[in-house]
C-alpha cells in the first residue's frame, strides 16, 4: 500500500515554497493574473497539461495509466486563489509586498497543496484509472469564480466526484473535519434602494426623508427575521451599509442599503427574500417613499454527499486516525464550492490549522496566520482520495 504521508511529507519544502512565494504576492478576485501564470509555470515544469478556464482560472489534467479498471472514473479537486483587500499584520517574514491585499483566507495554502498533489499523482499514475482535474478557481471571495468557469467551459461534463478543502483555525493543526450533509450556508447579497425628496433640515413636512424611512427597514429586517425565520431552518440576514445624505441640514431624497442573507434550505431562501421585498416596498411606502431589493450573488448552501462522506471518513482515518478525524461545525459563512455539486457529487473538508493562538486565528483579518504544517496532512488526503477513487475495485 501506498505510504501517502511519507510522499507528502517528502514535499513540505516545495509546499512551503510555493505558499510563501504566492503569500508574498497575493492578488485580488478575478485579478489573480501572476498567480494563474505561476501555476501554469508549475504544472509546465511537472509535465502535467492544463487549460486556462474563466479568465484567471487554470483546470489540469492527469490521466490514469492503470490497467483493466472498468469504467474509469473522473475526479475533481478543486483550490481557490483568490486573496483580500486586507492590510497585512502578522509580521511574517514572507508577508504581503503588496499594499491592501493579504491572503487571509488561506488560498496561498489550498493553491499550494493542490500543485503539490497533482505533482505527486502525476508520479502515481500507473496506480490509478481515469482522470483527475486539478481546478484552481478565482474569485471564491466574490463568490462568482466558480460559476464563471462552469459557465465558460464544460470541464465538470462527465465528473464523478469533486472534493475540496477549506483550513480553517477553529480546529487545531493535524485535524481533518468531516461533516455529512450540510457544512456551509447559501448566501445572497440585496442592494435596497429608497427615492423620497429632498428639503430643507429645518421644514421637514416639504421634503419625504429617505433616510427615516431607511431607518425602519433595518430594524424592521431584524425584526421579521426573528418572528418569520423557523428556529429549525435557521438564517441570518444584515444589512452591512447604509448612505443617506449629503450635508447636515439637507433632508436625504435618497438612501442606499445592501447586505446579505444566509440560509441552509432553498425554502428558507425563497421565505426571507419575499418578505424582504415585500417589507422593504410596504415599510418605505408607509413613508410616502418608493422603496425597492435588487438580488444577486446567490451562492448555493455546501451540501456534502452520503456516500463520499463515508467514503472519506473511512480513508481518512486510515490515513491519519481516528483522533485526527472529527466532526466538523456547520458554518453559517459560504463558499462557491457549492456550484461544482450541483450534478456531481462532492465533499468539502475542513483541514484544521489552528496553532492555539486567538489573535491570529480568524480568517479575513490582518493577522490570520494559519499553520503551514497542515499542508501535507491536507496533500496525503486529496492524494489518497484521488488515487482510491480512482483505483476501481
Ligand atoms: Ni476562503
Amino acid at each position: 500500500m501506498l505510504d501517502y504521508m511519507n510522499l507528502s511529507l517528502a514535499q513540505q519544502e516545495e509546499l512551503l515554497r510555493i505558499r510563501r512565494h504566492l503569500h508574498r504576492h497575493p492578488e485580488l478576485s478575478f485579478q489573480e493574473f501572476e498567480t494563474a501564470a505561476f501555476i501554469k509555470d508549475w504544472l509546465d515544469n511537472a509535465g502535467i497539461p492544463y487549460r486556462t478556464v474563466g479568465g484567471t482560472g487554470v483546470v489540469a489534467e492527469i490521466t490514469g495509466e492503470k490497467a483493466g479498471v472498468a469504467a474509469p472514473k473522473t475526479v475533481v479537486l478543486r483550490a481557490d486563489i483568490d486573496a483580500l483587500p486586507i492590510t497585512e499584520n502578522t509580521g511574517l517574514p514572507f508577508s504581503s509586498e503588496k499594499e491592501g491585499v493579504m491572503h487571509a483566507c488561506g488560498h496561498d495554502m489550498h493553491a499550494a497543496m493542490l500543485l503539490v498533489t497533482g505533482g505527486i499523482l502525476n508520479s502515481l499514475r500507473a496506480e490509478f484509472a481515469g482522470t483527475v482535474k486539478l481546478v484552481f478557481q478565482p474569485a471564491e471571495e466574490f463568490v462568482m469564480g466558480a460559476a464563471k468557469m462552469i459557465n465558460e467551459d464544460p470541464f465538470m461534463d462527465g465528473v464523478d466526484y469533486v472534493l475540496g478543502t477549506h483550513v480553517m483555525c477553529h480546529m487545531p493543526c493535524g485535524t481533518l473535519g468531516v461533516r455529512s450533509a450540510g457544512l456551509f450556508f447559501g448566501g445572497e447579497r440585496f442592494q435596497i434602494h429608497i427615492e423620497g425628496k429632498e428639503g430643507h433640515g429645518a421644514q421637514p413636512h416639504t421634503a419625504i426623508d429617505a433616510l427615516l424611512a431607511g431607518s425602519a427597514i433595518v430594524s424592521n429586517t431584524q425584526l421579521t427575521l426573528a418572528r418569520e425565520t423557523n428556529v429549525l431552518d435557521p438564517a441570518v440576514a444584515t444589512i452591512c451599509m447604509f448612505h443617506a445624505g449629503n450635508a447636515p441640514n439637507v433632508i436625504a431624497g435618497e438612501a442606499d442599503l445592501s447586505g446579505t442573507i444566509r440560509f441552509f434550505s432553498e425554502k428558507r431562501r425563497a421565505a426571507l427574500k419575499g418578505s424582504m421585498d415585500r417589507s422593504v416596498e410596504q415599510i418605505a411606502g408607509s413613508f410616502d417613499c418608493k422603496g425597492s431589493v435588487i438580488w444577486d450573488r446567490y451562492v448555493p448552501a455546501v451540501e456534502n454527499d452520503p456516500w463520499l462522506d463515508a467514503f472519506v471518513r473511512k480513508a481518512a482515518t486510515e490515513l491519519l486516525g481516528a483522533d485526527a478525524v472529527r466532526e466538523a461545525a456547520q458554518l453559517t459563512s459560504s463558499d462557491d464550492f457549492s456550484w461544482y455539486t450541483q450534478n456531481t457529487k462532492g465533499y468539502y473538508m475542513i483541514l484544521g490549522s489552528g496553532t492555539g493562538d486567538p489573535e491570529r486565528s480568524t480568517p479575513h483579518t490582518p493577522m490570520f496566520t494559519p499553520d503551514e504544517n497542515c499542508m501535507p496532512l491536507g496533500v496525503a488526503t486529496f492524494v489518497k482520495l484521488a488515487v482510491e477513487l480512482l483505483q476501481g475495485e
